[in-house]
Parts: C-alpha cells; sequence; structure tokens
C-alpha cells in the first residue's frame, strides 16, 4: 500500500503524520495549544477550533514535505472524524476530505478511540504485533474506559467511568493543590517528592465486580482534605504528601479495575494474554508499575506504548487509517464527524463494514 496520511484535531492537539504502507513512520508532528488553554485552565472549544484551523494546513505541508512525498503519492487520507469538540473535528475532517478529493484518494473517517486502541498494533511496539484480541485500558482526560478490542470496527466496551475520567480527577486535583493546567505531569512531578502512606483516600469501586470506575469521590476527598487544613497556601511537602497518595489511590484502583478487566476477558477470550494502556494518564510511572504488576499477576504481558504516542497524536490516526484500507474500508467524503462515537457503535461487524463500502 502506498504512504497513509492522518490527521488529528479531536481536542487541543494539532497533529500530522505519514506513514509507508507498513505503518513505518515517515514525518510527525505534533503542536500543543496547551499555552492557549492554561489561562483558562481548561480547553476552551472556540479557541481550539481556530488553533487547529491556523496551524493544519502547515503542520500537513511540512510532514509531506519531510516524508519527501506529494499528495499524489498516498494511498489514502484517515482523520479522526470523533468523538470530540466538533470544532476540531470539522476543521481536521475538511481538510483531509478536500485533499482526498483533489487527489482522487480514499477517504477513511478514524473513530479516536479505535486509533487509541489500534496504536499497539503499530509495527516495531510488540513482538508479533499486539494480534486480535486484547484487552485496552483508555486512560485520558476524557476517556476512561477498558475495552476488548477483538478486530479493527470490532470491540466491546467492558466497563467504564461513571462520573470523571481518571485524567479529569489528575486536572481536579492538581487544581486543588494550586498547580497549572494540565495537572498530570505537575502532579506526579510533586507526588515524587511526597510520602504516599501520609493520607489513606479512599479507593472508589476496589473489590467491586465488573470493571466500571468512579472518582469522584476521592477527588472530593482530596478537597475535603486540603480544606482540612485552612485557606492559607498548603506547605509544598504536606501538598507533595497529598498529590503521592492521590496518586497512589488513583494507581491502585486502576490496577484493581484493570485485573477485574482481565479476569473477563480471560472468560470472553481464553487466548488473549495483553493489557494494552493508552491514554495520557498511561504516561504515569506509578500507573504504570501498578498496571505492570496487575498483568502479571494475571498472566498477562502490558503493553505501554512511548508517552507520545499514549496521548493524542496522528500517527495512531494513520494507523487505524492504514487499518481499515487494508480491510477495504473507506468513508463517502458525506460522513459528518460525531462529536459522540462510541466504539461500540462500530462493533457492527459485517453489516457495518457493507455499510461502509457503500458509502465509499
Ligand atoms: O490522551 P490525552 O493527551 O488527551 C485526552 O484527554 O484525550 O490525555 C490528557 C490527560 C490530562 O488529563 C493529563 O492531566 C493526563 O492525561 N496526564 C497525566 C500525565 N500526563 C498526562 N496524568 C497523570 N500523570 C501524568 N504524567
Ligand atoms: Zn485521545
Amino acid at each position: 500500500m502506498q504512504p497513509v496520511l492522518g490527521i488529528e484535531s479531536s481536542c487541543d492537539e494539532t497533529a500530522a503524520a505519514v506513514l509507508d504502507g507498513d505503518g513505518r513512520i515517515l514525518a510527525e508532528s505534533v503542536a500543543s495549544q496547551e499555552a492557549a488553554h492554561a489561562p483558562y485552565g481548561g480547553v476552551v472549544p472556540e479557541i481550539a477550533a481556530r488553533a487547529h484551523l491556523a496551524v493544519l494546513p502547515d503542520l500537513v505541508r511540512g510532514v509531506m514535505g519531510r516524508a519527501r512525498l506529494s499528495f499524489g503519492d498516498l494511498g489514502g487520507v484517515a482523520a479522526s472524524a470523533g468523538p470530540g469538540l466538533i470544532g476540531g473535528l470539522i476543521v481536521g475532517s475538511q481538510v483531509a476530505k478536500g485533499i482526498a478529493l483533489a487527489h482522487r484518494l480514499p477517504y477513511v473517517a478514524v473513530n479516536h478511540l479505535e486509533a487509541h486502541a489500534l496504536t499497539a498494533r503499530l509495527p516495531g511496539l510488540v513482538e508479533g504485533s499486539a494480534p486480535f484480541p486484547y484487552l485496552l485500558l483508555l486512560v485520558s482526560g476524557g476517556h476512561c474506559q477498558c475495552v476488548a478490542v477483538e478486530g479493527v470496527g470490532r470491540h466491546v466496551r467492558l466497563g467504564g467511568t461513571m462520573d470523571d475520567a481518571a485524567g479529569e480527577a489528575f486536572d481536579k486535583v492538581a487544581k486543588l493543590l494550586g498547580l497549572g493546567w494540565p495537572g498530570g505531569p505537575a502532579l506526579e512531578a510533586l507526588a515524587a517528592r511526597g510520602d504516599a502512606a501520609r493520607v489513606a483516600f479512599p479507593r472508589p469501586m476496589l473489590g467491586r465486580k465488573g470493571c466500571d470506575f468512579s472518582f469522584s469521590g476521592l477527588k472530593t476527598a482530596v478537597a475535603l482534605e486540603v480544606a482540612r487544613h485552612g485557606a492559607e497556601a498548603l506547605p509544598e511537602a504536606l501538598a507533595a504528601d497529598i498529590a503521592a497518595s492521590f496518586q497512589r489511590a488513583v494507581a491502585d484502583v486502576l490496577a484493581d479495575r484493570a485485573a477485574h478487566a482481565m479476569a473477563m476477558m480471560r472468560v470472553r477470550a481464553p487466548e488473549a494474554h495483553l493489557l494494552v494502556v493508552a491514554g495520557g494518564v498511561a504516561a504515569n510511572g506509578a500507573v504504570r508499575a501498578a498496571l505492570g504488576a496487575a498483568a502479571e499477576r494475571a498472566g498477562f504481558a502490558l503493553v505501554a506504548p512511548p508517552v507520545r504516542l499514549c496521548t493524542d497524536n496522528a500517527v495512531m490516526v494513520a494507523w487505524a487509517g492504514i487499518e481499515q484500507l487494508r480491510l477495504g474500508l473507506t468513508d463517502g467524503l458525506d460522513f459528518a464527524p460525531r462529536p459522540r462515537w462510541g466504539l461500540e457503535c462500530l462493533s457492527h461487524g459485517v453489516g457495518e463494514v457493507a455499510a461502509r463500502q457503500r458509502r465509499g
């Protein structure tokens, strides 16, 4: 297959990448909008959409130039078409469709969650290229779920959060501790200097049947602990202990829920033996260590892609495009981006495949 261009614009990272037909990265680029949103303490959708529009054309030209390709050399164009913020999704989809239309290329509307799910199959990451089926734990700022990944377009959600996503909990607790946004990396740095045994925070859902998550009670417990120490700024040593204690609680909960999910996976598919972690929270060392230990106990191997492939990027979008193009799956240029687009909506098997080929 000829190289494929991937575009990511579903949240606050604008990214473009070109992969050759075997999935080797020829060029990639990510422009973070963190600085634009930081003053507001979170992503502002209107600012995000305008920023995608401002930088995406140059980003695409840049990766094509570094890959020494012109659009006519491509075998297809893939863009995240949901779930995510609709303004950004429209920008990325329209750029991809414009290139596809002008150069008569196949277009693939990629589900952003499926792109995270398929990252483990990028050549070179896992020996044997992560054969289906495997278990995915997706832990990002917007998502927290366990998914049985059974094939391209075939995913079964085993459980998910009932309130906040894990990354959202990190961001909210970081705010309580007076750290900047996004809070995950700053909180991890602070926690490295703290004592994780100082505060016994609750472990919501620990031991509970299934693999659902809940983080709002833990966040409230941190808020109460911070308030207990009065209105003045927390001494740094105390803030570090709270950060470390919170991080340990999240890691314990994620490891417990993943253990339950692995047991469920064993029943669904006894041959499954990989636990793949994706999303920004997968960058956290304590989380990775806890998941690694849980996987080992369950006889699974943990696959934690490099951090730059765990957070939002276009390599995973191009790769998801390649996986679909290999199966002959393309989308029509009338495909409308979807702010809400659950992974289970792809699981229509043959019917969905047939429908997509008709549209294409
Ligand atoms: O996957 P991602 O880049 O974007 C989406 O949300 O889709 O994830 C960002 C989230 C943020 O909530 C951020 O605070 C969290 O991942 N995060 C971390 C770390 N790095 C990023 N959380 C904990 N520890 C980290 N080192
Ligand atoms: Zn993401």
